[in-house]
């Protein structure tokens, strides 16, 4: 059976962070209320002019480095957005051209918070099938872009970000113990469009819009849908949380976190928590955790690993691999 296997990691963040205290120059709110309510200590900032490709480049090429390999051998890039630099063509394709490849295909994916659970997905079916050999997997968002920061609910919680994995096919037992993917588990619920959305598009507006949420009603369905996912792949793969090393959730809320692990009864310590650093950079979100957690030595080889995300649409998801 081909597996999935990650052979790279990279990311990158804007320069410049920002701190909560600045925040209480302008907005009716205060650090304190920012970290007992979400986690979040600060975010980065793309700077004037930095888009979205900018940032997923970044993310590439620091993975290729990590994979020891070039562009040649890439058939795919998948990436993963919802702030794209145009309406079209794809950033995807923009992040191919500044890599020199004129070779395979590049595409957007767009499952919001869930974009990189989802271009995960996808990119494990290319390669299971056997259409392509290695794959770039990007997460990369500027949503500072798309943040309105007059309203205190919303603006606080965003950052900019990109993180990027390399897969490549290598050949498995078909079992649990096999290295890479072990099952992926997507979801969406379009009921749910209103709790979570940016308030134009091309096709109904013709503006870019702002982002718009129901905080609490999003929060409110969270946690069981992370648990909802988790649990099918532990269904699908024979596995539990005893045998996961690290849980790498979507980063956006603490308290989301803590409640989905302790639901699940995963351990403190093996749960990966940046949303301090980066606040919720929506589909970069998981990449950059990973890629800290891989920098900082905790993630290594053999290692099981739960990816999740969960957010607008709703869509949800689950990723499970053996690193
Ligand atoms: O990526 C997936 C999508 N996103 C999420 O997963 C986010 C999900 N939701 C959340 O993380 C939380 O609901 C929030 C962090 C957004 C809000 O936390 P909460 O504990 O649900 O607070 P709340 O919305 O119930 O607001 C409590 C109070 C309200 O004041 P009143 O009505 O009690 O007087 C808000 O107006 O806090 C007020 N508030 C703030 N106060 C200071 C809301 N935002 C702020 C703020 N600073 N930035």
């Amino acid at each position: 059976m081909i597996r999935s296997v990650v052979i790279g990691c990279g990311s990158y963040t804007p320069a410049k962070a920002m701190k909560n205290a600045e925040f209480e120059e302008f907005l009716e709110t205060s650090d304190e209320w920012i970290v007992q309510r979400t986690g979040i200590e600060q975010r980065h900032i793309a700077a004037e002019g930095e888009t979205t490709a900018d940032l997923a480049e970044h993310a590439a090429r620091a993975a290729l480095e990590n994979a020891g390999i070039g562009v040649d051998g890439i058939d795919l890039i998948i990436l993963a957005t919802s702030t794209p630099d145009n309406t079209f063509p794809a950033t995807a394709v923009e992040v191919q051209h500044r890599l020199g490849m004129k070779h395979g295909a590049a595409f957007d994916t767009q499952a919001v918070c869930s974009g990189f659970v989802f271009a995960m997905t996808t990119a494990d079916q290319y390669i299971r099938s056997g259409q392509a050999k290695r794959i770039f997997v990007i997460g990369a968002e500027t949503f500072s872009r798309i943040l309105d920061w007059k309203d205190r609910t919303t603006c606080v919680l965003f950052g900019d970000g990109a993180g990027a994995v390399i897969l490549e096919a290598k050949e498995g037992a078909g079992t649990s113990e096999d290295q890479g993917i072990l099952t992926c588990q997507i979801r969406s619920d379009g009921s749910h469009k209103d709790k979570l959305y940016v308030d134009g598009g091309p096709s109904s507006t013709q503006t870019t819009g702002f982002l718009r949420m129901e905080g609490k009603e999003v929060f409110r369905h969270a946690v069981g849908m992370i648990t909802d996912v988790i649990i099918a792949a532990y269904g699908a793969t024979g596995l539990n949380s005893d045998d996961l090393d690290w849980f790498v959730p979507h980063q956006a809320n603490k308290r989301i976190i803590d409640a989905s692990a302790k639901k699940l009864r995963i351990a403190p310590e093996k749960v990966v928590i940046t949303v301090q650093k980066h606040g919720n950079t929506s589909a970069a979100s998981i990449p950059l955790a990973l890629d800290v957690a891989l920098k900082d030595g905790r993630v290594k080889r053999g290692d099981v690993v739960m990816l999740e995300a969960m957010g607008g649409g709703f869509t949800w998801g689950s990723v499970l691999l053996r690193w």
